[in-house]
Order: C-alpha cells, then structure tokens, then sequence
C-alpha cells in the first residue's frame, strides 16, 4: 500500500516533490492522466468522470488515501466524489483545503464559524474551470468572512509549460496578472491555484510586486499530509519509492516529465 497521487498530467509533480522531500521514507504512486489533460478546459461531468476513474485506478495500486494533486480536480470534482461517490474505508483529499487554511491562519478539523481574518483582498490564478467552479469562494466562505476574492483564468499557461515554451508561459503570466490587477490593484495575497504554476512562482511574484503574498501549494500540502498521517498513520502502507503511471505514452510522458523536473523520470503505462 502507498499513496496514491493524481494530477491530469505533469504539474501535480510540483507537488509530489514536496511531499517526498518532506516524507522521504513515504511509498507514494503517482498517476497522471495525460491521455485526457489538459482538465482545465472540461466541463464539471468530465472532470468527475476521468478522476473517479483515476481514483479507480490507483486503488488498484493498493492506494487507500489519494491526494488530488491537482486544484481543477480537487475545486470540480472533489466535493460530489466525497459526497456520492467514495466508499467510507477510502479517503481523497485535494489541495485546496490546505491552502485556504494558510491563507485564512487556520488549523486542520477547525470548525469554528468563520471569522474576520488579517487579509481582506485575495486574488486567485487558476484554470478556467477550476475559477467557474468557484470552489474557492466556497471554501473560504466557510472558513472567513469580509474576504473579497478576485479570480482571474489563466488561459494557456498550462499548455506553455506543457509544450516548454517559457517565454511564452511568462508572457501569458504577466499578462494575466496585469489583467487582474486592472480589477483590483491592491491585493495582499496571491494564490497561485495551479499545480503548473510553481514553476514560474518567480514570474507571478515579480509581477505582482513585494506587497503581495504569493501562496504556493506543494510545501503546504507536504505539511497537510504530514500531518494527516500523523493522525491517521493506518493510511500510511508500507515500502518506500515512488511508482509513476501514465495513461499516455510513457516514453514520451518520461521526456516530458525530465524536462519539466529537470531530473530523470521513468514513467510506466496505467
Ligand atoms: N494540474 C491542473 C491544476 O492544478 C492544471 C492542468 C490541467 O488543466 O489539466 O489545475
């Protein structure tokens, strides 16, 4: 048994990065879906399809805890999977939680009602279907009041750092963030809701200038599974390593995956 983690390609590398640096003795199975990547411009039905069959297939893998290491995923999908999908011996956590907990100071299995927190204006970088879920305003609303949230699609990035374009990637970055900077020119934090979107972290940052807080997810996340199989260590498994599993051409997945890392990556088929 390991952990079992999906993206719908490359980008929830980032976050299986992170975990492993932070649980390096952790057996974890990595699943991407690149045969149906990229997510971000599906409607909700077929996100929820192709991750239940995801979900599916690393149980297979003796995978009893998932994380979605994926936000369009875990913003369109997630929610319905826990409440009419998944069998109670199963668990799938996402990566949204985690983050909105940093952004709004709380600690996990807080339920108090939500309160008035330090930040008050938040913008949001995102694929386009993970901003129409508005899963992020759902989740803060439970957890904060008085938060205004701007939203902004980043239509294309995704497909930039697929193909290795960076300057292309950056442009449309810096665009992006212009354009929601015209909608609100002065927010505190930044939340890059992208798992693709850590690898040019740098580029979000100088763009939106030294007062801004860009929240990135793979470290958080690390500490969120950390701490949740500290409490729950039956999920842990046993082994150690790490499994990587496409539903596309591994060979050509394998490249992509080296270059994206800029370390060697051996992908098998799903
Ligand atoms: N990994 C997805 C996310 O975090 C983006 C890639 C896609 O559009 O499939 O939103």
């Amino acid at each position: 048994m390991a952990v079992g983690v999906f993206d719908s390609g490359l980008g929830g590398l980032t976050v299986l990065d992170a975990l492993v640096k932070r649980m390096p003795d952790q057996a974890f199975v990595y699943l991407g879906d690149n045969a149906n990547a990229p997510y971000g411009t599906r409607t909700a039905d077929d996100i929820f399809n192709l991750t239940c069959a995801a979900v599916e297939r690393l149980w297979a893998e003796g995978c009893d805890l998932i994380i979605l290491a994926c936000n369009t995923a875990s913003a369109a999908a997630l929610k319905r999977m826990q409440e009419t999908w998944l069998p109670g011996d199963k668990r799938v956590l996402g990566v949204f939680v985690p983050m909105i907990e940093a952004v709004t100071e709380r600690q996990w299995g807080d339920n108090s009602p939500p309160r008035e927190v330090d930040v008050k204006h938040v913008a949001l970088f995102a694929t386009p279907a993970t901003v129409a879920s508005r899963a992020f305003q759902r989740e803060l609303a439970f957890r904060a009041i008085g938060v205004d949230v701007e939203a902004q699609p980043c239509g294309g990035v995704v497909d930039a750092i697929e193909q290795g374009d960076e300057m292309l990637a950056e442009a449309l970055v810096r665009s992006h963030v212009e354009a929601l900077l015209r909608r609100m020119p002065k927010p505190q934090a930044a939340v890059l809701g992208c798992t693709h979107f850590p690898l040019v972290e740098k580029v979000f940052a100088e763009a939106l200038g030294p007062d801004v807080t860009v929240y990135s997810q793979p470290d958080l996340t690390a500490e969120a599974l950390a701490d949740y199989l500290e409490r729950r260590p039956e999920f842990r498994g046993t082994g150690t390593g790490v499994k990587f599993l496409t539903t596309g051409d591994p060979a050509r997945v394998s490249n992509k995956a080296t270059q994206f890392l800029r370390r060697k990556i051996t992908f098998e088929a799903a």
